[in-house]
């Protein structure tokens, strides 16, 4: 894999289709909203290639796992939102030895394989459900981790909101999305070929930090990344985002086959791209950290604090 730096060149039909992809809130519209029954079965379908193809998904869990080296923390529970298959699991619970790992995915089958992480004494918690509507109990979690799942969201205010409520005062929220300009090749050829995007939008990052503002988080850090996969064909891409359950599942994808005209007029539109003999396939990595206030304003004003956080008055 190799990183390009911020400045690669920026692809303008993608970023114009981007900005009518979504509301000021961060709300795609309803057309480009992700059609969640469809993304919850294209990821049971790809349980089992998962991990053979997720090399992208495991860079990024590793790059965000030594984010966590600057931070001290001592969570009890954790949370891994859309954990997926667990990749990250075996790494939390050795970087927390008294955590306990609650792995939370909407496709029962990656959590079927999520289970099997960790050692005979010491399982992940498994959770099939929604990361919109969380069944978690307020305060219980003290951090939140979520590796290449937040793009799969419709509503960032309501999931944000949802974890704040989660979070313990003081509690941390740390994860990678995708920006705008993933996968811009193939939305760009796919636009030449047939007029439509066929790739979910993508939020950018600083919407992605007002919405953690908006919902309560303080002192949100957000940072990207440009990573680049390459191929020897378009067909090995392919392979992978089916591989991964990465289809398109938003409303407004096209339904039933693609005509070969449409696949052969895309194909070459790709070809463009190819570089050095391989075709890239370019990803934006969007970083981001926030912490759920350490004050929780109860009913009518009156403000909670833990124990610990109320510190000695100095003398003198
Ligand atoms: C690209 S995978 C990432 C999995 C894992 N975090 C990793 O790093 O390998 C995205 C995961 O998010 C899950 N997911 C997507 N939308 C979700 C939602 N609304 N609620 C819960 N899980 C969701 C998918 O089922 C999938 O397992």
């Amino acid at each position: 894999m190799e990183t390009y730096p911020q400045a690669a060149t920026l692809d303008q039909d993608s970023l114009s289709m981007e900005a009518k992809a979504h509301d000021p809130r961060g709300r795609p519209r309803p057309d480009a909203a992700i059609d969640k029954r469809a993304a919850r079965q294209a990821f049971d379908r790809a349980a089992a290639t998962y991990d053979g193809v997720a090399v992208l998904q495991r860079e990024m869990a590793s790059r965000l796992l030594e984010r966590l080296d600057y931070v001290r923390l001592t969570p009890k529970i954790i949370l891994d939102l859309g954990a997926g298959t667990g990749l990250a699991v075996d790494a939390l619970q050795r970087r927390y030895r008294q955590g306990r790992v609650l792995a939370l995915d909407f496709a029962f089958e990656m959590l079927r394989l999520a289970r099997r992480r960790g050692s005979l004494l010491r399982r992940p918690t498994c959770l099939c459900a929604d990361a919109e509507a969380l069944p978690l109990a307020t305060g219980s979690v003290d951090f939140v981790f979520s590796n290449a799942t937040l793009q799969w969201c419709n509503d960032l205010d309501r999931t944000f909101a949802e974890l704040r409520r989660a979070l313990a005062p003081g509690g941390l929220l740390m994860f990678t999305t995708f920006g705008p300009d993933t996968l811009r090749e193939l939305r760009g050829a796919w636009a030449q070929a047939d007029g439509h995007g066929h790739v979910s939008p993508f939020l950018d990052m600083h919407d992605v930090g007002d919405a953690l503002v908006r919902a309560g988080f303080e002192g949100p850090v957000l940072d990207a990344e440009y990573l680049t996969l390459t191929y020897a064909d378009l067909g090995g891409l392919m392979d992978d985002l089916r591989g991964l359950g990465a289809t398109n599942a938003t409303r407004e994808r096209p339904r039933g086959l693609t005509g070969k005209a449409r696949w052969h007029a895309m194909r070459s539109a790709y070809e463009v791209h190819r570089t050095e003999g391989r075709l890239p396939a370019t990803y934006e990595v969007v970083y981001g950290h926030a912490w759920a206030p350490m004050q929780r304003v109860v009913a009518d004003g009156v403000v909670t604090l833990p124990v610990s956080a109320i510190g000695r008055r100095s003398q003198g």
